[in-house]
This record gives C-alpha cells, sequence and structure tokens, in this order.
C-alpha cells in the first residue's frame, strides 16, 4: 500500500510516499528560502506560484523512485489548513483532484496535527499524551486521547515560538528566516548574560506570550549597542526555551500525562531538546522528538497522518476546503 502525502501550506512544497506494511518513507521537498529571503518574510502570492510550478514534478519523482505510476497510490492526503490560503489550494486541489482520477480516498489533513504525528511516525507512542507544537505560525499544547479526540489546553496569545526566534534574529541583524541562525549564534555565547522576560509563568495558565521578549530584545540592542551578541542571543534564546518547557511541564502537571509529543520547526532547537529532556526525565515523563528532517514542514508527517485518519474514520468528503487558523473544530474528530 502506498499513501501520497502533500504539504504546501507555507513556503515549502513537498510530497512524500508512506508504505504503512514496512513504515518505510520516500520524500521530495522544493524549499522557497532564495524566493522570500529579498523581502524579509513569506510573499504569499509568490509561495502559490512556486507551489504551482513544483508539485507535479515532485510527485512524479517520489513515484518514480518507488518504482510505481501514479495508479500505484492507494490513497492521497494533502494539508488543509492552517496555512497561507493560496499556498493551501494548490496542495488540496492537486490531491482532491489526482484522488478523484485514481478513485482512491481522499484525507484533508490538518497541518498541527500532521507535527504532532511526526515523531510517532518514526516511533510508536501510546495514547493519551501531552503534545507541544512548537511551529513558526503556532504554538500550543494539546491533551491527545487518541487518534482522533484531543483538547486544547493553552496557546499563545500574540506571537508563535518560531515567530520569535525569527523577529529576534532579524533585530540581531542575522536575515530571515533565523531561526536557525540565532541558535547557531546562542550555541557560543553566555545564558545568563541578559535577564529577559519570562511572560505568564506565574499561575495554573497554560497559555503562552512572547511578544513582551521581542520589545524587550528590541530595547536592549537600542540601550546596549556594544553588546556582545552571542551573549544576547543565548540569553534570548533560554528566555524562550525555558517557557516552552514550564509550560510543558505545568501541562504534564495538571493532567498527569506520562508521555509529551513534541512537533514543529523550533523543536528543532538543540537547547530546547535537551532542556525539554532533562526536565521530562526528573518527573519519570517520556519525552516523542521528531528528528530533524520531520521537525520543520514535511509531507511525511501529512502521509502519515492522513493514514492514521482514515483507519480511524475514513476518507473526506470532496467538497473539504482550505482553512487558515487552527480551530479544534476542524480536528480529525469533527
Ligand atoms: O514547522 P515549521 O517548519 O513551519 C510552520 O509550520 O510554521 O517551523 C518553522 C519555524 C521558523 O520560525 C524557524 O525559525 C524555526 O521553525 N526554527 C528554529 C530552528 N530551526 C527552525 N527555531 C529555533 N531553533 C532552530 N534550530
Ligand atoms: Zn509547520
Amino acid at each position: 500500500m502506498y499513501v501520497l502525502g502533500l504539504e504546501s501550506s507555507c513556503d515549502e512544497t513537498a510530497a512524500a510516499l508512506y508504505q504503512p506494511t514496512n513504515g518505510m518513507f520516500i520524500e521530495r521537498v522544493a524549499r522557497q528560502f532564495a524566493t522570500h529571503a529579498p523581502y524579509g518574510g513569506v510573499v504569499p502570492e509568490l509561495a502559490s506560484r512556486r507551489h504551482l510550478e513544483t508539485i507535479d514534478p515532485l510527485v512524479a519523482a517520489v513515484c518514480g523512485e518507488a518504482g510505481i505510476g501514479a495508479g500505484g497510490i492507494d490513497l492521497v492526503c494533502a494539508t488543509a489548513g492552517p496555512g497561507l490560503a493560496g499556498a493551501l489550494l494548490v496542495g488540496l486541489c492537486y490531491g482532491k483532484a489526482l484522488a478523484s482520477a485514481l478513485e482512491v480516498p481522499f484525507i484533508a489533513v490538518n497541518h498541527i496535527e500532521a507535527h504532532v504525528y511526526a515523531a510517532c511516525a518514526e516511533r510508536a507512542v501510546a495514547f493519551p499524551f501531552i503534545a507541544l507544537v512548537v511551529s513558526g505560525g503556532h504554538t500550543l499544547l494539546l491533551d491527545v486521547e487518541d487518534a482522533v479526540h484531543y483538547s486544547l489546553l493553552g496557546r499563545t496569545r500574540d506571537d508563535a515560538a518560531g515567530e520569535a526566534f525569527d523577529k529576534g534574529a532579524k533585530i540581531l541583524g542575522l536575515g530571515y528566516p533565523g531561526g536557525q541562525a540565532l541558535s547557531a549564534l546562542a550555541e557560543t555565547g553566555n545564558a545568563d548574560a541578559v535577564a529577559f522576560p519570562r511572560a505568564m509563568m506565574t499561575g495554573t495558565n497554560l497559555d503562552f506570550s512572547f511578544s513582551g521578549l521581542k520589545t524587550a530584545l528590541l530595547y536592549y540592542m537600542r540601550d546596549n549597542p556594544g553588546a556582545e551578541p552571542a551573549d544576547v542571543a543565548a540569553s534570548y534564546q533560554e528566555a524562550i526555551v525555558d517557557v516552552l518547557v514550564g509550560k510543558a511541564m505545568l501541562a504534564v502537571e495538571q493532567t498527569g500525562r506520562k508521555r509529551l509529543v513534541v512537533g514543529g520547526g523550533v523543536i528543532a532547537n538543540q537547547r530546547l531538546r535537551a532542556e525539554l529532556a532533562r526536565a521530562a526525565a526528573a518527573r519519570g515523563v517520556e519525552v516523542y522528538l521528531p528528528s530533524m528532517p520531520l521537525c520543520t514542514d514535511n509531507a511525511r508527517m501529512i502521509a502519515y497522518r492522513g493514514w492514521v485518519v482514515h483507519e480511524a474514520r475514513g476518507g473526506d468528503a470532496p467538497d473539504t476546503d482550505v482553512y487558515t487558523t487552527f480551530d479544534p473544530r476542524n480536528a480529525a474528530a469533527a
């Protein structure tokens, strides 16, 4: 059996083939960094046009590598949201048309759920578990009961963690997207050099806020132009990591769950990986982190999540539409 996954929610076009019988994946990703870098951020119309150009060759390439024609695909899954509407439409329309032509089922995959299941695609995780999603567009905590039932425990009230990394990197002159560059700079810095704020860390609330941190960095650089960039980057990163680890541990303690699954581009951050592992081990909680290629946007997680949903409740109706924001009512159970 071959499951095709398609991802086009933002600035990566990706196609993957997943074989549930042996757990094998074949994937091709087309990144758009060069297209958007001159603008300092993703330009939605340019992203959609790039998806249009690359999606069909990527599908042909993964099928070619698997040694099958499109007719060998048994299930088609595409990201339906959240994301950029025009970008999502490319993958969703392509996927629905292909499924219809091949007369195979189609699954509209929720991108947040896919990030949660990225780690599960590599290593079996038993239910229930707490999920922390830390991407460029989202930061949230979920209590996951089973394959199709979960509830939202907390979410960011302003910037996402990845956005905090990217905006911080921009202030430090590290370019776009700067999360990776900021964390590389932080490696040689002193994380105790600057006392940046950790917002909403008292009480039982599981929401996040990162916009004050970004402003604190802006003012710090204005007032301390001679500051050592590596120290500032390390201190800034530490503030983000402290909040993410603190809230994840609070969620685990409040719910009594013994497993924590993390997904999204920011979990590529080595400091966050190490601190989460340390804090969870101290509480007897098992942590599941995706390997590097499964942290940032990819189609393997879309194929895997689509297959899990299909196993749980069958295919989607052909009139499934895109959505741009995360709403648990878009969840697989709905
Ligand atoms: O999950 P993702 O690929 O896209 C969304 O769904 O948003 O996440 C991208 C985010 C960006 O904000 C990027 O700066 C951040 O992940 N990121 C990192 C690192 N690598 C990627 N943030 C911190 N440290 C990293 N090493
Ligand atoms: Zn993502």
